[in-house]
């Protein structure tokens, strides 16, 4: 169809506007020393959906096996699949005809360890190039579809329309791990997010845009259910399910999301990332999932994630002030766990206990759990540490008999054992309250119509004349405060700002709250994710057991 004469670049840019003009198609890629390349034209792409990877070659004559072959030397001598993403064909053209394999019919060539693959491709004489043309010819030959570019025009565009699709079940999709599944997000939020049938923004924070992205991640064939069943909502083929009785707020008056455009977005999207993740990310991507939620509903809920290499520190530092085998002495209960940060790597999980305020940390909890996290499940439970009771509280009516039964007694959500250790003053030294506790302040809240967290809590009225209202309006020195006269005795280990230390807003905190300093470090506040400002955080461990007036101290 093309003349014999014209030179293989201009060959290639015809072949390209004849057949690839459609807008989906990209064929200005160069890759590696592949003649020509069509790809998938996102170029906010991750990485590059392939379609092709041909051999072009002027005239007519062409043996299209040994263009393939060369087109294999050429991908084996670079390794060019470790890079970039295989293509869906490979393919061979001269003027007249054109030829491709799929991918997976020859893959196998490449894992052969005993081949020189350092020979010059464009060889046809060399030994390995005869070699690998007499064991693949016969396999390239009986697979290969071929068409002529005259006789067959329009089977050939009819054969490109569809196969060079996303949907096709062949393509290599691209992968999703713990080093772009954020970056993925926020392509998932551009293109997903708008087809879904929900007003967001009246739903904030009870529902997050993130949680419709780990549903789809985190799904097999449009299905959460069969992968993770925990998730707040939950991918169910043509729908969301909401899985979540109540919202944290009370409400929640819708239990389906469906799609505004049939689900076209959606399985748009979903063609080219392959889902779920290997199974070694889901605990990450779990984990720091954090990282999905927007700036403003993580401050609200005062929660950003401890680095791992400050919770490493503090663990080293709690060795060296309680001993080596602090793990096996001493009870641990994190108490602002979020989602159990704190507590990796400790080694003894009989004396582990870790609460936090959201019910769906609890569960992501409870799923790491199940991935191998070294902690159990009995000692895991949502607390509200400011307002919820620490024991079983009777009301006005039972006085000291409280009743299982009665609506007004408040029966504590602690385990058993925790409760225990709590009532016995001997086991309450041995228990270390570790914790990176929120930081919100309730000045910082109160605009848009927001909740004001911190000076609505009941710790903060219980304890409010004692240490002051400019102490209290810290959610971290709530937690201290409550910590210091509830839980009295314990090791206080925790994060927070220095505040409590040297400011003038905490002098009556501080003559309140008198503990022997045994051990701390501090480090920056930006090197935590998600906190802004150059203000130091420090990691000190308290005896509290041992009363010292600290204002003196400073
Ligand atoms: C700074 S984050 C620390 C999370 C995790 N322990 C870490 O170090 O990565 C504080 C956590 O405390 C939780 N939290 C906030 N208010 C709480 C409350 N009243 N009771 C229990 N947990 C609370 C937040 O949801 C958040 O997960």
């Amino acid at each position: 169809m093309y003349s014999q004469n014209i030179s293989e670049e201009e060959l290639k840019n015809k072949v390209a506007n004849d057949f690839f003009h459609h807008k989906i198609f990209n064929h200005t890629r160069i890759i590696g020393k592949i003649d020509f390349c069509i790809s998938y034209d996102d170029k906010s792409l991750f990485h590059q959906i392939n379609f092709l990877w041909a051999e072009a070659k002027k005239g007519n004559t062409a043996d299209l096996i040994e263009s393939f072959v060369q087109l294999i030397l050429t991908i084996g001598k670079e390794r060019t699949f470790e890079e970039n993403l295989p293509p869906i064909f490979l393919g061979a053209f001269d003027c007249e005809k054109i030829a491709f394999l799929e991918w997976h019919e020859i893959q196998g060539v490449f894992s052969q360890n005993d081949f020189n693959w350092n020979v010059a491709p464009s060889n046809h004489e060399s030994k390995e190039f005869l070699q690998l043309y007499k064991d693949i010819q016969q396999n390239i030959e009986s697979k290969k579809l071929q068409f002529d570019f005259s006789h067959d025009k329009s089977q050939l565009e009819l054969f490109i329309k569809e196969n060079f699709t996303l949907i096709n079940k062949n393509l290599q999709k691209i992968q999703i791990t713990k080093n772009n599944f954020v970056y993925v997000y926020q392509r998932w939020h551009e293109s997903v997010k708008p087809s879904i049938s929900l007003d967001f923004e009246a739903e904030k924070p009870d529902i997050l845009e993130s949680d419709f992205y780990l549903a789809d991640l985190l799904s097999h064939d449009n299905s959460t259910k069969e992968i993770m069943q925990n998730l707040r909502i939950l991918l169910e083929r043509e729908s969301y399910k909401i899985n979540l009785e109540r919202t944290p707020s009370g409400r929640l008056n819708f239990s389906e999301v469906s799609f505004n455009d049939n689900q076209k977005a959606h399985t748009t999207f979903w063609a080219i990332y392959e889902r779920p993740p290997e199974e070694e990310y889901w605990d990450y991507i779990l984990e720091r999932r954090d990282l999905l939620v927007p700036q403003d509903i993580r401050e609200r809920k005062g929660s950003f994630f401890t680095p791992q290499i400050w919770v490493n520190r503090a663990q080293e530092y709690l060795e060296k002030a309680l001993g080596e085998d602090y793990q096996d002495e001493y009870y641990i209960w994190d108490c602002a766990a979020g989602t159990g940060n704190l507590l990796a790597n400790l080694t003894n999980p009989r004396n582990i206990f870790a609460s936090t305020l959201d019910k769906a940390d609890i569960e992501i909890l409870k799923e790491r759990i199940r991935n191998g996290t070294n902690l159990l499940e009995n000692h895991i439970f949502q607390f509200d540490f400011l307002n919820d009771t620490l024991f079983d509280k009777a009301c006005n009516n039972h006085q000291e008999s409280f009743d299982e039964e009665c609506k007004y007694c408040q029966k504590s959500k602690l385990p058993a054992n925790l409760i225990e250790i709590l009532s016995d003053e001997q086991k309450r030294k041995k228990l270390i309250i570790f914790i990176n506790p929120p930081y919100a302040e309730a000045s910082s809240y109160g605009g848009n119509g927001k909740p004001l967290v911190a000076n609505s809590t009941k710790t903060y009225e219980k304890y409010l004349s004692l240490v002051g209202g400019n102490a209290m309006n810290e959610l971290f020195a709530q937690f201290f405060f409550r910590i210091y006269q509830e839980i009295d005795g314990c090791i206080l280990a925790a994060f927070s700002k220095l505040k409590y230390l040297n400011s003038t807003n905490f002098i009556t905190f501080r003559s309140a709250f008198q503990a022997k300093f045994l051990k701390g470090f501090i480090c920056p506040a930006y090197t935590f994710d998600n906190v802004k400002g150059s203000f130091p955080i420090g990691f000190l461990i308290w005896d509290t057991s041992v009363k010292e007036n600290n204002e003196k101290e400073k």
